[in-house]
């Protein structure tokens, strides 16, 4: 059965720093992935904190706040067959040090802070994701 999807992509600051931006797009495209919305932002402190509210407790989450807002961010809605699994398979573990060859985040990922990419980790949280930066 089909399961066409739609999840959200964010090339984070490190990358976007270092111009891996169009590498990045290529590597979602020959992946299979269409990119049907894409736009760079560079978010306020206080909306990093809304994006990543689930991570509210978490020790790490002010400094994830300060880095998701420190430069510009390239936001896309990817679609592909099951896409918000695809997409966390082809990004890689969070930690690049743990991520498999050829995820992006072994590829171009420096560190848990700085890991270039991020993807929704579920459907429901997809949803919310896209909203937050396209709901029109
Ligand atoms: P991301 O997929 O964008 O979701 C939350 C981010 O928190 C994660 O990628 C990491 O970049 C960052 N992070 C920093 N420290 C940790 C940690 N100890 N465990 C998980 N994520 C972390």
């Amino acid at each position: 059965m089909s399961n066409y999807e739609q999840t959200l992509s964010i090339i984070k600051p490190d990358a976007v720093e270092r111009n891996l931006s169009e590498e990045i797009k290529n590597e979602f495209k020959k992946n299979g992935f269409k990119i049907k919305e894409e736009k760079k932002v560079h978010l306020e402190k206080s909306e990093a904190e809304k994006f990543y509210l689930v991570h509210q407790s978490k020790p790490f989450y002010n400094d994830l706040c300060d880095y998701l807002s420190s430069g510009p961010i390239i936001v896309m809605v990817l679609e592909k067959e099951n896409a918000v699994i695809a997409n966390r398979e082809l990004m890689g573990a969070t930690n690049p040090s743990e991520a498999r060859d050829g995820t992006l985040r072994k590829k171009y990922g420096i560190s848990i802070d700085k890991n270039s990419v991020h993807g929704s980790d579920s459907t429901d949280n997809a949803r919310i994701e896209i909203d937050f930066f396209f709901k029109k």
